[in-house]
């Protein structure tokens, strides 16, 4: 990896890891589409993918997951011998691609050597952030002595899927040098339209149109013969549109007529086009950049992460949201977790609150299949699918990991007993409130979403007439790797949370709108629970810290085997082996798979002391694997939390470099389960803002309690707050609020 400078990277490596980690790094995105990082040779070994964010399908009885459509950009040329000429030929004399994350620009230099001549080919692409469905491509070949070349320009349907094929009944077309495919997912049949589109400008150059099918699923080219002479560039101008569902409905004669318009003038179409697409990046960084002075490599990383959330944000169309897995491909089904509303959200609604609405929106659109989970489980109310996909039905399996011994699935209970998933979505929807004002968005479903995750907690949590309290049983909290405990003091403060929301906002229609309240608590049924309501959030069991200030991540957590992270790796018999669940090395010990107890120290900060912060920290970190990318950026809130700048930088420097490095996980056993992280991307929004810079919004009021590490100089960010937009500089020495 070579850092060019604070918005350009750079990468040379060509083996089969580097292409797969150059797929999610060098990822280009606009809300609505996703594409890896991969040259435009590519065939699907090197894992080309093109996700439309919220388009699924499911394969007989797998795991439903995004589809990868065909690749729109496949530019290969072929010696006259017709060799390859790709980055793993054996005459490639060099290569290199970059990304300029300033405006979400992918571009490569590769050359070759074909008797002796030396071929070069430059090219760039972006995916327009102000055409939601439109991937262009400019692709540059020079050469020092006259050649014969042969050109395909195509769109590609054979796509490598984890749990495909998805794709069926293709169609094709070619009208001059606009191509088409379509083609229906197998599950619901949802039409899919590609269409790419050329402008060809110098070289000598004949052209004939090829279509071939591979196992059924054709790849469609136009092919170019191309007289290359000394010093005289040929250029394509490529417009790849891309459409799903509805979009798809326009006409073939309207498409006619935008490809005689790109025939004609594709170079000049395509300049206006990055000309829009720059400026729009220009407006996003203008609220969304967070500048760091007396630290290059932070500053990089820091933007690269803000860039990886700009180019997956849904601006595009109401009621989306983002995938765990960003829109880099099909892994973690491309499921919506507890990322969206926790970690992510944070920094839209900081910068662009629209965005946090979206989400809510989603939930709000999702509320049905959430209402569904509950009461198949037996519940009232609302328990959000632990992985939410377009309808909000759960889409996480029973069986999350396989026995690397004997090969079989584990019962995992992620779906079943994760049951802070709801709470979470509430506090999102609470901060978003705080943070806008924008009650309006009560009235549009979230007043809803909130009742029913109430009602749902109602009917899942236990009353101790012994205790005289309300308990949480039967759950699994943000540590995976302890299955179905009681008392996970993360989740206990969580369903507080939602209830204490939920009589908030009942309080709150009771004195502005009674007629609504009232339809409300009648159509979600949550009336005759009302008077309960007062005794549960009173009641319920908070666990508080023991004499040693510590509070216990689950009721006999304490009683676990106490070693330490090193010791327990020296007892794994298979470096692939499940940490978690009934009978993995970490099970029966406190160590523990990422922050919980220290993210609920976060996320009610103002709850408890800095002493018990202090010592809960120092207790929990070492006891901690960071086994999920959520991890580091929480560590990192809480050492700032308490005056331990220090401490908490190489948190950050985890969250805010996990793909830039791409140090991540790549592979569970055969299964690739690599892509980019967005909730680390925008933990490390936070470790910014809320841990470095101390930001916090109380009643509308900004404070602001500064501790940059040591050789920093300066932060700069914006916040908007109440709908005003505030820029904050902090430094050593204080502060300003403008
Ligand atoms: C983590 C979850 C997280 C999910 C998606 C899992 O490994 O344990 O907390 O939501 O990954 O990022």
């Amino acid at each position: 990896m070579k850092y060019i400078d604070e918005w350009n990277i750079a990468d040379s490596g060509i083996s089969d890891d580097d292409i797969l980690i150059n797929g999610n790094r060098f990822l280009i995105g606009n809300g609505n589409l996703g594409y890896r990082g991969t040259v435009e040779e590519a065939d699907a070994t090197h894992m080309p993918a093109t996700i439309c964010n919220g388009l699924y399908d499911r394969q007989g009885k797998k795991w439903r997951e995004p589809v990868n459509i065909p690749n729109p950009i496949v530019i290969r040329l072929f010696t006259q011998q017709k060799d390859l000429l790709s980055i793993k030929s054996h005459n490639l004399l060099s290569h290199e691609q970059r990304l300029n994350f300033r405006y979400g620009i992918f571009s490569r230099s590769t050359s070759w050597n074909v008797n002796n001549s030396n071929i070069q080919v430059q090219s760039e692409r972006f995916l327009s952030m102000d055409e939601p469905h439109h991937l262009y491509v400019k692709y540059r070949v020079i050469t020092d002595a006259p050649v014969t070349l042969l050109c395909e320009r195509g769109i590609d349907g054979l796509v490598y899927d984890i749990n495909g094929p998805h794709l069926i009944q293709f169609e094709s077309d070619q009208y001059d040098s606009m191509l088409q495919l379509r083609c229906k997912t197998q599950e619901q049949l949802i039409p899919i339209t590609v269409i790419s589109e050329a402008k060809y400008v110098g070289g000598d150059t004949v052209r004939q149109f090829e279509q071939h099918t591979v196992s059924k699923v054709p790849y469609i080219a136009e092919l170019i013969k191309i007289e290359l002479h000394p010093q005289i560039p040929f250029v394509i101008y490529c417009r790849s549109s891309i459409y799903s569902g509805e979009e798809s409905s326009h006409s073939y004669e309207e498409d006619i007529k935008l490809n005689y318009a790109w025939n004609k003038e594709g170079d000049v179409l395509y300049d206006r086009a990055l000309q829009r697409h720059r400026s729009v990046w220009d407006r996003l960084w203008k609220d969304g950049d967070v500048i760091i002075e007396g630290d290059p490599a932070s500053q990089r990383s820091l933007r690269f992460s803000l860039y990886h959330l700009q180019s997956i944000a849904p601006r595009h169309r109401a009621g989306l949201s983002v995938p765990a897995r960003g829109l880099s491909g099909q892994t973690y089904k491309g499921a919506v977790f507890w990322d969206t509303e926790l970690f992510i959200s944070p920094y839209f609604l900081s910068t662009d609150p629209s965005v946090v609405r979206n989400f809510i929106l989603y939930r709000i659109r999702t509320l049905p299949g959430a209402i569904r989970k509950a009461h198949e489980y037996g519940y009232l109310g609302a328990f959000y699918a632990w992985e939410s996909q377009e309808t909000g039905e759960d889409a996480c399996s029973d069986f999350n990991v396989v026995d690397v011994f004997t090969g079989r699935p584990v019962r995992t209970y992620f779906k079943d007993k994760q049951i802070h998933i709801s709470a979470d979505i509430v506090y999102a929807i609470k901060q978003y409130l705080s943070m806008t004002g924008d009650v309006s968005i009560l009235t549009e479903g979230a007043f809803e979403v909130i009742l029913n995750c109430a009602l749902f907690y109602f009917s899942y949590i236990y009353y101790s007439p012994m205790k005289n309290r309300y308990e949480v049983l039967d759950v699994i909290g943000p540590d995976e790797y302890h299955e179905r405990v009681n008392n996970n003091a993360f989740t206990n403060y969580m369903v507080h949370f939602t209830l204490n929301t939920a009589l908030e906002y009942i309080n709150y229609f009771s004195d502005t709108d009674k007629q609504f309240l009232s339809d409300k608590l009648q159509s979600t049924g949550f009336l005759p629970y009302i008077p309960l309501l007062y005794d549960l959030v009173s009641k319920i069991y908070l666990p508080e810290p023991n004499e040693n200030g510590i509070i216990e991540q689950f009721d006999g957590y304490f009683r676990l085997e106490d070693l330490s992270i090193t010791e327990l790796k020296k007892r794994l018999l298979d470096p692939k082996e499940y940490w978690g669940g009934a009978n993995g090395v970490a099970s029966h010990t406190q160590i523990i798979k990422q922050a919980d107890v220290v993210a609920l120290l976060h996320l009610f900060k103002d709850q408890f002391s800095n002493l018990i912060k202090e010592r809960n920290i120092t207790y929990y970190a070492s006891r901690t694997e960071h086994g999920s990318s959520l991890s580091a950026s929480m560590h990192s809130l809480v050492y700032c939390d308490v005056g331990q700048p220090e401490l908490a930088f190489p948190y950050f420097k985890k969250t805010a470099e996990i793909d830039l490095t791409g140090e991540a996980k790549q592979f569970a056993g055969l299964i690739y389960i690599g892509g980019t992280h967005p909730a680390a991307n925008g933990g490390s929004w936070m470790s910014v803002v809320y841990g470095f810079c101390g930001f916090a919004v109380k009643d509308g009021t900004i404070f602001i309690k500064p501790q940059l590490p040591k050789h920093w100089k300066k932060v700069v960010f914006t916040s908007y707050v109440q709908g005003k937009k505030y820029t904050i500089t902090v430094n050593k020495d204080g502060y300003t609020i403008c």
